[in-house]
C-alpha cells in the first residue's frame, strides 16, 4: 500500500528574503518527499507565505504600503529560489488568503465549542500617538536592574535580566517615540492548561514520534519551568491568541477589534495552502482529511518547536482535527563557522547571488544533504570543504565514472552495451545489495550516511576502473570486447549510483536518464540494469568543478550601500554584525568600571541544586577568610564534578540577592552568546596559571 503523505516545510514571514537556511530547510523537506515518491507513495507537498503579524504590518507602513502590497511584493519573489534550487512544492500560499481566514475562524470556532477559550483582561502598555497596543519589542528603556539605556521590553542587553516592559524606566515606543501608557484590553486565551490539553500533549510528545532530542527538550515544558531569577512556574500556561486592533491578521468571530494573533493563524496555513492545491485540481479536502492512512509531517527549524508541538497539535485536536503524525526538527545553519544565519540577518551566503554567480545549485544540494542528518544539530557550510566534497567527491568519484567509460562506448560501439562479464557482474551485484539500504538511509532522513555509503561504492567502481584502465584496453589489439565489457560495467555502476542519488540531485538525474536513453529512474530500477544491446546516448559533461573564484565572488561582502538596502528592506535598523549574538553595550568610563570588584576565587564546593534543573550551589574561596555562597545558573553546561577545585572570577560587591533555594552571595562570570537558544553553550571564565583567590580583576 503506497503512504498517503502531507509534507509542509516552516511558512517564512513575508517580510524578508529567503536566507540559506530557508533554502537548507526546503531542500531537506524536497529530499524527503522525493524518496517518498520514488518509492511509490503520494506526496501534496506544500508551503505559502506567513502574511500576518505587527512587524509586517509595520514594515509595510514604513514602505508606504499597504500589508497586503508588501506580502504580494515578497511572494512576487519566491519563485526564482524555488526554480534555482530544483525545490518542487506542489502549492505556495499565503496565510492571508481566503482559504486561511475561513479556516482559522472555523478551528476558532470549534475550540471555543470544546470550552477551551477564555477571555481575561490585560493591561499593556499602549503607544497613544500610533493607537496602538505595544509589542514588547517596540519598547524600549532603561533597565530596571542596572540602568542600561535603550533596552527592550522584555530583556536588558547589558546585565542580562528578564523583567516586563512595564517594569522599565522611562520606557518608550519606538515607534513614535511617545511615552507609552498603560491600558487594559480584553485578551482571548487558549486554555493549555486545561488537562484534556495536559494529557494529550504529554502523550503526544512523549509517545516516541519525535526525534529523542526534541521530545527531551518538550517535557521540560511540562512540569516545572525554572525561570531566569531562579523562581519557577508549573506546567503549561494558557495561550494568548488575540491582538487588537490595528493588525494585519484575521478578525476573531464575534469579537470587533480583536484579530488572531499570527502564530494562530500561521500553522493553519499548511491547511490554507493544501486546501488551496486540492480546490485547484477539483479534490475534496474534507475527503482528504479524514482518509485515516493519511499522515501530516511539519519539517521546522528549533526555534519553532514550541509551537508545533505544543499550541499546534493541541489547536487540531481540540478542535477536532487530524493532529500531526509528526515534527521533523532540524538545527540552525552556520555559515564558515560563523554567526547563526539569524532570520532577519542571513548575510553569510546569499542563495540569491550563488545562482546567479551561475553556480549549480545541485552542488548545495549536494553538500547539505551530504551534512544532513536525521538529528536536531546545527550544520555548518564551510567554503572549502564545499569546493572538496563537490569536486573530489561529486565530479572525482562519481562523475569521472561516466566520463572515463562513455566516450569508448559511443565512438567505438555505437553507444551499445555489451554483457558484462563475471568481474563487473560482482561488482554491479553489490551495488543492487546496497542501494536499499541506501534509499532506506534517505526515507529516514540520514542523507549524510546515504552519501557516505553511495561514495564508498563509487570508490569501488573507481578502483574497478583503474584495475582495467579502459584508456590502455583501447590502445591494445585485440581488446575490444573486455573494453566494451568494461565500459559497460562502469556506465551500469554509473547509472545504480545516479538512481539513490535521484532525490538529491533531480535535474542531474534527468540529464542521466536522457544520456542512457532511459524512462525516469524510479528506485525499482536500482534491482535492474540495462543489459547488453542497450544503446546509449551521447555523453555530454554532467557537471563542473567548484572554482575557488566562485566562491571568493560568493563571499565577498556586499557593497556599503546595498548592504544599508538590504537592511531597510527586511526592516532591520541596525545593519552591522553582532559579536557573539548583541550589539556592544553602551559606553561606560573607567570610573564605571571600577565599581565593579571582581576578584578570583576557588570552587571549594559545587553541587547540584534540588528542584531546579538550571542551577548550580558554588561554595566560592575569594581570600576573605569565609567562603560564599553563589548559585549560578550553569547546570546545563557543567557537571559539578567539573568545576570542584577550578579558579574563576567573582563579581564580589554584587548586592545579596534572595532565591527560592538561599541568598546568592555574588556571581561568577561566564560567556554565553547572545541568543542562547539558538547557540546554547555557556563558559565560566578561568583565569590563567598564578592567579590566587582575592586577587582583583582590572
Ligand atoms: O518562524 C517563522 O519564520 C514563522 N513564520 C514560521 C511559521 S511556521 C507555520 F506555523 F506557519
Ligand atoms: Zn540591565
Amino acid at each position: 500500500m503506497p503512504r498517503k503523505l502531507f509534507v509542509t516545510t516552516a511558512l517564512p514571514y513575508a517580510n524578508g528574503k529567503f536566507h540559506i537556511g530557508h533554502i537548507m530547510e526546503y531542500i531537506q523537506a524536497d529530499i524527503w518527499v522525493r524518496t517518498q515518491r520514488m518509492l511509490g507513495n503520494a506526496v501534496n507537498f506544500v508551503c505559502a507565505d506567513d502574511a500576518h503579524g505587527a512587524p509586517i504590518m509595520i514594515a509595510a507602513e514604513k514602505a508606504g504600503l499597504t500589508p497586503q502590497q508588501f506580502v504580494a511584493g515578497i511572494a512576487a519573489g519566491r519563485k526564482q529560489y524555488l526554480d534555482g534550487f530544483h525545490i518542487a512544492f506542489d502549492n505556495w500560499h499565503s496565510t492571508d488568503a481566503p482559504e486561511n481566514h475561513q479556516l482559522a475562524q472555523d478551528i476558532y470556532r470549534d475550540l471555543k465549542a470544546n470550552g477551551l477559550i477564555e477571555t481575561r483582561t490585560i493591561d499593556q502598555f499602549f503607544d497613544p500617538e500610533k493607537g496602538m497596543f505595544l509589542p514588547d519589542r517596540y519598547i524600549k528603556g532603561e533597565c530596571p536592574r542596572c540602568r542600561a539605556k535603550e533596552q527592550y521590553g522584555d530583556n536588558c542587553e547589558v546585565c542580562g535580566s528578564v523583567y516586563a516592559p512595564t517594569d522599565l524606566i522611562e520606557p518608550y515606543s519606538t515607534l513614535s517615540g511617545a511615552k507609552p501608557v498603560l491600558k487594559s484590553s480584553e485578551h482571548f486565551f487558549f486554555r493549555l492548561s486545561d488537562p484534556r490539553c495536559v494529557a494529550f500533549l504529554e502523550d503526544w510528545t512523549q509517545d516516541g514520534r519525535l526525534q529523542p532530542e526534541v521530545a527531551n527538550k518538550v517535557r521540560e515544558w511540562f512540569s516545572v519551568r525554572s525561570n531566569p531569577d531562579g523562581s519557577t512556574s508549573e506546567g503549561l500556561g494558557d495561550w494568548d491568541i488575540s491582538r487588537d486592533a490595528p493588525y494585519f491578521g484575521i478578525e476573531i468571530p464575534d469579537a470587533p477589534g480583536k484579530y488572531f494573533y499570527v502564530w494562530l493563524d500561521a500553522p493553519i496555513g499548511y491547511l490554507a495552502s493544501l486546501k488551496n492545491l486540492l480546490g485547484k485540481r477539483g479534490e475534496d479536502y474534507d475527503a482528504y482529511m479524514a482518509d485515516p492512512a493519511l499522515e501530516q509531517v511539519h519539517f521546522i527549524g528549533k526555534d519553532i518547536v514550541t509551537f508545533h508541538t505544543l499550541f499546534w497539535p493541541a489547536t487540531l485536536k481540540f478542535s477536532g482535527r487530524k493532529v500531526p503524525d509528526n515534527v521533523f526538527v532540524h538545527g540552525f545553519l552556520t555559515v564558515n563557522n560563523g554567526e547563526k544565519m539569524s532570520k532577519s540577518r542571513g548575510t553569510g551566503l546569499d542563495p540569491l547571488k550563488y545562482l546567479e554567480l551561475g553556480m549549480n545549485p545541485e552542488w548545495l544540494r549536494y553538500y547539505l544533504a551530504a551534512k544532513l542528518s536525521s538529528r536536531n544539530e546545527d550544520i555548518d557550510f564551510n567554503a572549502a570543504d564545499f569546493m572538496a566534497r563537490v569536486n573530489s567527491d561529486l565530479v572525482g568519484k562519481y562523475i569521472n565514472i561516466a566520463s572515463r567509460a562513455a566516450g569508448f562506448l559511443t565512438k567505438r560501439f555505437g553507444g551499445q552495451l555489451a554483457a558484462v562479464s563475471a568481474d563487473g557482474d560482482a561488482l554491479l551485484e553489490h551495488l543492487k545489495d546496497v542501494a536499499p539500504g541506501i534509499i532506506e538511509l534517505l526515507a529516514e532522513r540520514e542523507y549524510g550516511k546515504a552519501l557516505r555509503e553511495t561514495m564508498l561504492l563509487a570508490d569501488r567502481v573507481n578502483a574497478y576502473v583503474d584495475q582495467n584502465r579502459p584508456w590502455e584496453l583501447a590502445r591494445q589489439d585485440g581488446m575490444d570486447s573486455r573494453l566494451q565489457d568494461v565500459c559497460s560495467t562502469c556506465i551500469e555502476a554509473f547509472r545504480l549510483l545516479t538512481i539513490v542519488m535521484k532525490p538529491v540531485m533531480p535535474h542531474l538525474a534527468a540529464q542521466v536518464e536522457r544520456f542512457l536513453n532511459v524512462a525516469p529512474f524510479t528506485f525499482e530500477s536500482a534491482q535492474s540494469l540495462l543489459g547488453a544491446g542497450h544503446r546509449i546516448g551521447e555523453y555530454k559533461h554532467l557537471l563542473q568543478r567548484v572554482t575557488p573564484e566562485q566562491l571568493e565572488a560568493l563571499f565577498e561582502p556586499p557593497a556599503q550601500d546595498q548592504q544599508a538596502l538590504e537592511a531597510i528592506e527586511i526592516g532591520a535598523n541596525d545593519a552591522g554584525p553582532l559579536p557573539g549574538g548583541e550589539a556592544i553595550a553602551p559606553t561606560i568610563t573607567i570610573d564605571d568600571f571600577a565599581r565593579i570588584d571582581l576578584r578570583i576565587a576557588r570552587i571549594e564546593q559545587c553541587e547540584r541544586v534540588e528542584g531546579s534543573t538550571k542551577l548550580l550551589r558554588l561554595t566560592l574561596d575569594a581570600g576573605e577568610g569565609k567562603t560564599r555562597n553563589v548559585f549560578s545558573g550553569i547546570a546545563s553546561a557543567y557537571a559539578p564534578e567539573q568545576l570542584t577545585g577550578k579558579l574563576t572570577v567573582l563579581v564580589a560587591n554584587l548586592a545579596p540577592r534572595k532565591m527560592k533555594f538561599g541568598v546568592s552571595e555574588g556571581m561568577v562570570l561566564a560567556a554565553s552568546h547572545g541568543d542562547e537558544k539558538a547557540q546554547p553553550g555557556i563558559y565560566v571564565l578561568e583565569p590563567t596559571e598564578g592567579a590566587q583567590p582575592g586577587m582583583r580583576v582590572r
